[in-house]
This record gives C-alpha cells, structure tokens and sequence, in this order.
C-alpha cells in the first residue's frame, strides 16, 4: 500500500502547469478502434486510467507508443474479442469501448464498470442509446454482451432523460460509422464532448453540435488516421487554483483555458480571491480575509461536481457559513468525515454539505475515499499545521499526473511512500 505524507503549513510559489483532460482522453483512447490507421494523441497526461487504457488497448490486438505526452496507437490488429475483465473494473470510463466495438464490429463483449464511489452510477443511458440503434444486450456473467445479429447499427433520434456526458460521448462514437443519421437530444455540453467531436471529424466523421444540447451524426464508411492535441485537464487547473488560493504565495497554473472554467472563477471571485486571467495560464496571488460562499453543482457550463471537492479547503479557510450541494451525485460527500478528523467545522446536514469558517486544520491520518475527495485532502494536508497522511492514494494517481512533482516543485514538503 502506497501513502502521500505531507508536512503542512508552507508557502508555496512558483508556476505548476496543467496536464491534458483525464475525462478527454479515457474517451479518444477507445474512440480510436474506430480508426483504420494510426491515430496520433498529443497532451497525454501521466495519470494511470491512460496506463489502464493501453493495456485494455494492447490485450485486444491494437500496438500502442508511448513516448511522454504523445500516444501512437494503429488500432488495425483490433480483434472483435470479449474485453479482458481484469482491467475493465478498475475504471468507469472503460464503458466507452461499448461504443467503439459496436461502431467497428457492431458487437461487443465487455465487462461492467468500475470507478468511483460516488454512489448509484447507472449506465440506462448508453444502453437505451444502443438498443435505439440496433442492438441487442444480454448478460454472460460478470459481462455483457451487445450484438446487433450481423446487422451494422443504424442511427436513432435519442433524447437523454438526464444530462449525461458518459452516455453522450458513448452514443458519439457509436453513431459515428452507424448507417444513417442520429440526433441526440438533451447532450451534455462539456468541452470533453467537443474534445472527442473534434477528434472523430478529424479522423474523418461527420458531427455536428457538440458542445450544445443536440448533436447530429451521419454516419460515414470508415475513418482515417489523424494527429490531435487532447485539451488541458479544467478540473486538474481548477484544482491547483483552488490549491494556489489557500497555500499559495504568488502561483501561476499555466496550459488553462479560461472559457472552460468561468463559473468556477466566478465563485471564486465572490469569495473574493484575487487572480489575474493571463494568455493560457491563471495568476493566483496570496488571499486574507476571503468570505465564505455556498456552491452547487450542475451540468457544464455550470459549477462542475467534479470541483466541489477540490474547493473545499479553501472554503473552509473563509469567514462565515456556507453550504454545499451536488445536484449531480448527491452521495459525493465521503470527504467530509475525513476533513472533519483534520479539525474542520463541516458535516453533512441532509442533502448538504455546511461548513462554518475560518478554520486552522490540523494533520492527521486521513483515506482518499475517490478521486477529487483524495485531491481536497492533498490541498488540506498542504494547509494544515503538521503530518497529513493520505492513505488509499490509488485514487488520486488516477487522474492527477505528477501531482507530487508539482507540488514539491511549488515548494511543498510532499512524499509518495510504500507502507
Ligand atoms: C463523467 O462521468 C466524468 N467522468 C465524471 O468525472 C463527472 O463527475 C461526470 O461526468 C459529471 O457529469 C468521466 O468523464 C470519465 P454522467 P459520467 O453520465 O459520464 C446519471 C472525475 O472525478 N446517469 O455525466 O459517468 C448519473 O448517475 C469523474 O473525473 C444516469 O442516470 O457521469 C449522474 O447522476 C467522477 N444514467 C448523472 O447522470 C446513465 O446511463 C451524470 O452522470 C448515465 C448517467
């Protein structure tokens, strides 16, 4: 078991640089298998999802080279085989080569995901989107079997009942080589939806209105190779200003996009941080006397879920009372116990999360409980007077690359240690 031990309480200064978007590229990885010839991502961040990727990529018949940021994969040798079930567990994003096999082979066999305990993550969405297309689901096991009986998939009109991002991307892919037109009505909007449109009609598709509530695909024959940039990771940056707004002395998160992040500045502007939007990049100066603020979650272009999290900290350094509410996963709350044990004044009351501040935290042996909690509590061990020890750190490699790189860079007392 691997552990993250922080020595809290020091300034922090310095430039720390914002990777390519972990939900951008868990999705073109599997989109690739739609290609028939080598498909080139650049920004490839170093988190282990993409490890998990190329393995699941590789097991199935595809070559894959990576060097740094840049990805080469020929999909070509892809076989039409079940998925190797090992992998498929460890990452909820591996639902995305449902898409990617019933586009190529209008079958797949794969199991069912994994991911974040973030409370019911059901997958009713990409199914009906599926079956509106052709095909046909049945349970072997732990997997499941799409098939469409010889038949290619053929494009449906599809209105999502809940904003989804995983089961639009999903339906994207799918309809990208299907026969005919698919509309899908009520699509998430999120620049990762516009990151994997832009891939897929650079490889050749025909997509229309991504990054808006309908998206039109007609499907095309067959998909060429092509070179694409992944876009910066919004949560990674906003995690790092979040970060550079309770600890920081003067920090600069380089390789932002401002436009994907403006609710997020916004709420921080009225707690009153005090930033500089640059070029590319965001500078963060050192805050006093912030004002405590409520949040609450909704679909992009709205306060991101994936941010509550993150914010926390800071929240918790602000005067007054606030709450938090996460329209999107209510249960996203197993952060606060672990908070709470630093010596924060801040509990789960119904469906809200409140808070009471300023607060001086205190180290203290905490778990990361999934991803982004993990994240709040590295920016919690770095605020705190003390030894902060996170344990259960799978979760934050997961989708932070370098973080300890990062921070140390910044001037944080900050180690990865085997237990
Ligand atoms: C993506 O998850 C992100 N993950 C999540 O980020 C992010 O929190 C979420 O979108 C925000 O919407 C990836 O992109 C890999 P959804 P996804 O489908 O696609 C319900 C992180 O920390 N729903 O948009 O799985 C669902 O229960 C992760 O990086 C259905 O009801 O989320 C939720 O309440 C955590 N049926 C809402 O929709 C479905 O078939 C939004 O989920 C699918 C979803």
């Amino acid at each position: 078991m691997r552990k993250i031990i922080i020595n809290g309480g020091k300034p922090l200064s310095g430039e720390v640089a914002v990777s390519g978007a972990k939900n951008s590229v868990v999705a073109l990885i599997p989109a690739i298998i739609l290609a028939d010839d080598i498909v080139t991502l650049d920004g490839v961040p170093a988190i282990s999802d993409v490890d998990s990727l190329i393995d699941i990529m590789v097991s199935m018949g595809a070559k894959v080279n990576r060097d740094g940021e840049t990805l080469e994969i020929d999909p070509r040798g892809v076989k039409d085989v079940p998925m190797p079930y090992g992998k498929i567990n460890s990452l909820r994003a591996s639902y995305y080569f449902y898409g990617s096999l019933l586009g190529r082979f209008g079958q797949a066999v794969v199991g069912l995901p994994g991911g974040c305990d973030l409370g019911p993550r059901p997958i009713d969405l990409h199914l009906k989107a599926f079956e509106a297309m052709g095909a046909s689901i049945s349970y072997e096991g732990e997997s499941m079997r799409l098939a469409t009986d010889g038949e290619p998939i053929h494009g449906a009109h599809i209105y999502m009942d809940t904003v989804s991002v995983g089961a639009t991307i999903n339906t994207m892919i799918a309809a990208a080589k299907a026969k005919g037109r698919t509309v899908i009505e009520n699509a998430a909007r999120e620049p990762e939806i516009i990151d994997v449109a832009t891939l897929l009609n650079n490889m050749g598709a025909h997509i229309r209105g991504a990054g808006t509530d309908v998206i039109v695909i007609e499907g095309v024959e067959t998909l060429h190779g092509t070179r694409h940039q992944v876009i910066p990771d919004r949560i990674e940056a906003g995690t790092y200003i979040a970060m550079a707004a309770a600890v920081g002395q003067g920090i600069r998160v380089t390789n932002v996009l401002y436009e994907h992040l403006e609710s997020y500045i916004a709420k921080l502007e009225e707690m009153g941080v005090r930033m500089t939007v640059e070029e590319d990049s965001i500078f963060v100066e050192a805050q006093e006397n912030l004002k405590a603020v409520s949040v609450k979650t909704s679909p992009y272009p709205g306060f991101a879920t994936d941010l509550q999290q993150p914010i926390t900290p800071l929240l918790l350094t602000a005067q007054g009372r606030g709450a938090i509410v996460d329209t999107i996963y209510e249960k996203r709350v197993n952060h606060v116990p672990e908070m709470a044990r630093m010596g924060a004044d801040i509990s789960v009351v119904g469906s809200q999360i409140v808070y009471n501040g300023p607060n001086q935290l205190s180290g203290a042996q905490v778990k990361a409980t999934d991803l982004r909690a993990g994240a709040a509590l590295v920016i919690a061990g770095l605020m705190a007077q003390g030894k902060t020890e996170i344990t259960n750190i799978e979760f934050i490699l997961r989708g932070y690359s370098n973080i300890i790189e990062k921070l140390t860079a910044l001037g944080a007392d900050i180690q990865l240690v085997e237990e």
